[in-house]
């Protein structure tokens, strides 16, 4: 055997290494999947949830199409425990998430029931969970034609006619529909399409406003942490993400991938897989201070307390985010590129985290994407901290990625039209039924830029992010988030009682 026959050998041995053992992680799942999660209802025994029973009603595919009989099974709880005959009937609606008894257990719209001896149900959206109207929850373009708002409203609205129509005790019970974000703001817009079914609604971080690019959402993320920390913690991330921005523009990335063990795939001169990144990055910070507002001090601290360079800070920071599981692990990577980023709203997703659903629901009807390209123009120090590298059209990208050229800018263009003329965006104070909803936003929510903050019917709770005033009133929250639910209990009360 002479010598030029092994170099082939090496090379088949080195692929097999390379294809076969390096396993690629995706970096982006996590921040994602958790900004999808169902609001906390707070902590509850198995006990608290034992009155709550699982249930299944059949809806209609297409509510507007009468002669398309296909029918799905809507899966929803009910907790009757503490009904008396006629007593209020508390529906929380479900959105984005898989619904779990917590709700129905604890949480103050379940305290609410039990002093004003009302029923519980808990809806869950189609698409979402275990509600699919499809076998396996296959979400082919084809498939998600019967995803959108309107028809999630129409199984709310069969959803009460059929409890009513079911037992007598509920005829004359009063609709009180809750929500938290996204199906907060059903439950105001059920006061549009069905007002004879309602009676008053509670949105909790509603947003109003259909928006495509939703650049304000990272302006707000910085305030946020400048609010819960002081401005030196945003002033070392915006020299961070400055530095990571010089080391892409000035083709010196391949240090900071290897730190932060990358996919050999990924190409930092590609700008979809340099978008990624940033993005990436921009979801970590969004989920934080949307979902853990509490623990953006000791996010600050940990910033702060790298003894680098405010430059450097960022980076080290990030090799812990990304690379503390397995730093050791020879075995795995993590994969950076678009593909990475595209996979979370694949066909082959796992369709139970619901992410397909929503970014389908997003790229045609909403929008709500957080850019950072539109960063120089409003801030107060005139830059941005989490710099300018995200663009509208990267989302545009991946919808017509994820789906197909059909959902491209134009139909979500006219998507947001559609519905912000129909519900009136942030004009919601012109509709009839306004004073049917009362709205809470916590001060730190980047959301409630899109929300209605103004005028007796909303509350802004200083110090709490998004949908973080669901939980039972307690004595260790601040008084300012208590003060809130008590209105909050009061509004409803006043439009339960049976005249
Ligand atoms: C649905 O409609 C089709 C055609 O009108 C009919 O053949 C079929 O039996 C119907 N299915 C159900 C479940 O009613
Ligand atoms: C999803 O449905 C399509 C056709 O509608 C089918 O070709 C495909 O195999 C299905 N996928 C799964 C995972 O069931
Ligand atoms: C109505 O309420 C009464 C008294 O609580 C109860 O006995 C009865 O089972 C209820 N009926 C239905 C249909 O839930
Ligand atoms: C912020 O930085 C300044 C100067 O670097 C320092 O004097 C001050 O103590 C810092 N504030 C906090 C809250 O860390
Ligand atoms: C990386 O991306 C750039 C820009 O799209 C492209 O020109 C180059 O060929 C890519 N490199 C690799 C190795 O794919
Ligand atoms: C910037 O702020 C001003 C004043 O608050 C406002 O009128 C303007 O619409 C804002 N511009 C953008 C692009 O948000």
């Amino acid at each position: 055997m002479n010598y030029t026959c092994l170099v082939p050998l090496f090379t088949l041995l080195f692929a097999l290494f390379v294809s076969g053992s390096l396993k690629a992680l995706n970096p982006y799942r996590h921040s994602w999947e958790l900004l999808l999660q169902e609001p906390s209802s707070g902590p509850y025994t198995r006990e608290d949830a034992a009155a709550v029973q699982e249930l299944w009603l059949t809806q209609n595919l297409d509510h507007f199409e009468a002669g398309d009989n296909r029918t799905w099974q809507m899966r929803y709880f009910r907790n009757a425990k503490y009904h008396k005959p006629q007593g209020p009937m508390y529906i929380f609606l479900g959105g984005e998430w898989t619904i779990t008894p917590g709700l129905l257990s604890t949480g103050l719209t379940h305290d609410m029931a039990v002093e004003n001896a009302g029923i519980l149900f808990y809806t869950e959206h189609r698409y979402y969970g275990q509600s699919w109207p499809f076998e396996n929850n296959n979400l082919t373009v084809k498939n998600l034609k019967y995803l959108n708002l309107h028809q999630a409203l129409a199984d709310v609205a069969h959803f009460i006619r059929y409890q009513k129509s079911q037992s007598a005790n509920l005829t004359h019970s009063k609709v009180i529909l809750i929500g938290g974000s996204y199906s907060g703001s059903m439950a105001a817009w059920m006061t549009h399409l069905y007002p004879e079914l309602v009676a008053a609604v509670w949105a909790s971080s509603a947003p109003l406003l259909a928006k495509a690019d939703f650049y304000e959402y990272m302006h707000r993320v910085e305030n946020s942490l400048t609010l819960s920390y002081g401005s030196n913690c945003t002033r070392r991330l915006e020299r961070g993400f400055e530095h990571l921005v010089n080391l892409f523009n000035e083709n010196k990335a391949s240090d900071l991938l290897r730190r932060l063990n990358a996919c050999p795939n990924y190409n930092a001169s590609d700008s979809l897989d340099r978008i990624s990144f940033f993005s990436g990055i921009n979801n970590y910070f969004a989920w934080i201070t949307q979902s853990y507002s509490a623990y953006l001090p000791q996010l600050c601290e940990t910033l702060l307390s790298q003894h680098s360079s405010d430059a450097e800070s960022l980076l080290t920071f990030l090799e812990l985010l990304y690379t503390l599981d397995q730093r050791w692990n020879a075995y795995y990577c993590q994969d950076f590129s678009y593909k990475s980023m595209l996979q979370l709203y694949s066909e082959s997703s796992d369709h139970s985290s619901g992410s397909r659903a929503w970014f389908y629901q997003t790229c045609s009807q909403f929008g709500w994407f957080t850019t950072t390209g539109r960063s120089a123009i409003n801030t107060t120090s005139g830059t941005s901290t989490f710099g300018s590298e995200v663009p509208l059209w990267y989302f545009e990208q991946l919808c017509r990625d994820a789906f197909g050229p059909e959902v491209g800018p134009a139909t979500l263009a006219l998507g947001i039209a559609q519905m912000n003329s129909e519900f009136g965006g942030h004009d919601f104070d012109h509709s009839l039924r306004y004073r049917q909803v009362l709205f809470t936003h916590g001060e730190l929510d980047p959301w409630r830029v899109l929300g209605y903050e103004g005028g007796c019917q909303a509350l802004v709770i200083a110090g709490y992010s998004h949908v973080e005033d669901l939980a039972s009133i307690n004595v260790q929250d601040s008084v300012p988030m208590n003060l809130a639910k008590l209105r909050v209990m009061s509004f409803l009360r006043r439009h339960t009682e049976v005249i």
